[in-house]
């Protein structure tokens, strides 16, 4: 869809001109799962898809919300004061939420917008399609209103839409990779402190390969929220011997020296995963920034294989997509983002891509009995307003 697309489609529900286009994209991880809640670190990076959303203000104090997705749910109207969850309200319960936290945080009586989103990131695919709205509604917002919010708190108020309002206990990773992207580079951050370096993915003759498992992501939610009270309980238990503040804290030494304390075998499991994997985020920095490739694959490889084992949210299609991978010439391939179904990611031979993609389709067909869906990853900015005129081309 272009921009002239968007702006007929918007003129045609709306009856009246947007004045404001802005965009925010989805996101990959390169290594660092399940890490951002425990205090860790994580690597991931902007996607060039995203989420389009265009907006006018209005003089009254109604809301309305369209999407180019679902068009099958057409306009949802809401006043101000009527922005509470409801089920039914489906994908407009994120837009939502940031206009109430919005109006809480500034303290502003908001006006009402008129808004028109349309996003070109496959849906449910675990590459952050939900937070990539709500960071583009807050830039939005921000800037239609003038609310001066700076970007690094519109990333806290989306994680918390997610954790008080949609009820996703999620880490920051999602919204600060999608707020705070750069193009070309991916993102170590401590989700402690949120410190951030970025480091330029220059892949020397690789490229990234997200693989789609086409897979639903049932009781992902819950599942998610389930690792969560693990890791809690697992580090409580480790704070009776080891004076930490997260498992984001602990190394593997100090981990093999006092796991015992831990005391049950499926908390073990759980916390060896968040310490590990934090450990391998850190060393996947020093091989990148090395331009050391085999060793970023390596440490893919075994993030996936502590996913799939340990921290258990793999599942039959992701280990399959991933292990046809190994088996077909990626330098690393691993599951990313939550897991439970979603997306994988794997670095491949620019030059072998084809050949790759044939290949792993056809093992995953057999095995699984559907195709999986295949994109070449480009790392894009992070969310941004666009010109109204500048997006021509169709995205
Ligand atoms: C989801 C969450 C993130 C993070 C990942 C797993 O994407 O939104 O906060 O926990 O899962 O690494």
């Amino acid at each position: 869809m272009d921009q002239k697309q968007m702006v007929v489609s918007f003129k045609r529900l709306f009856e009246r001109e947007p004045t404001h286009l802005f965009f925010a994209p989805g996101r990959i991880n390169l290594i660092g799962e399940h890490t951002d809640y425990n205090g860790g670190h994580v690597f991931p990076a902007a996607l060039t898809f995203g989420t389009y959303v265009l907006m006018t203000m209005r003089e009254d104090d109604v809301f309305r919300f369209y999407s180019e997705n679902f068009p099958e749910i057409g306009i949802v109207e809401r006043r101000s004061n009527d922005l509470g969850f409801r089920s039914e309200d489906d994908w407009t319960n994120y837009p939502k939420a940031m206009l109430s936290l919005l109006r809480e945080r500034t303290g502003q009586t908001l006006h009402g917008v008129d808004m028109w989103f349309f996003g070109n990131i496959p849906n449910g695919a675990g590459l952050s399609s939900s937070a990539s709205i709500e960071l583009a509604t807050a830039f939005g917002l921000n800037a239609l209103y003038g609310l001066g919010v700076e970007p690094i708190e519109l990333v806290k108020l989306g994680q918390r839409a997610e954790n008080e309002y949609i009820g996703v206990n999620s880490g920051i990773m999602d919204q600060f990779a999608i707020g705070m992207g750069k193009a070309g580079h991916a993102m170590l951050l401590d989700c402690d402190t949120l410190e951030c370096e970025y480091a330029p993915v220059d892949l020397d003759g690789l490229s990234i390969v997200i693989m789609n498992t086409n897979k639903r992501r049932e009781l992902a939610e819950s599942k998610y929220n389930e690792r969560r009270t693990e890791c809690e309980e697992a580090l409580r238990r480790l704070q009776s011997v080891l004076p930490v503040k997260a498992l984001g804290d602990v190394s593997p030494a100090d981990f093999e020296r006092v796991r015992q304390a831990i005391g049950d075998e499926v908390l073990i499991k759980r916390a060896r995963h968040a310490v590990y994997e934090n450990d391998r985020t850190l060393k996947a920095l020093v091989a990148l920034k090395a331009n050391w490739l085999e060793e970023f694959g390596r440490l893919m490889n075994a993030s996936h294989v502590s996913l799939r084992d340990d921290y258990e949210v793999t599942g039959v299609e992701l280990d399959t997509l991933v292990e046809a991978a190994w088996d077909n010439g990626a330098v690393g391939a691993r599951m990313t983002g939550a897991g439970f179904g979603g997306c994988a990611i794997a670095l491949v031979p620019t030059d072998g891509m084809d050949g790759f993609m044939e290949a792993v389709e056809r093992r995953y067909r057999e095995e699984v009995g559907y195709a999986p869906t295949f994109y070449a990853a480009s790392i894009g900015e992070g969310a941004h307003e666009l010109n109204l005129g500048e997006l021509k081309e169709e995205v």
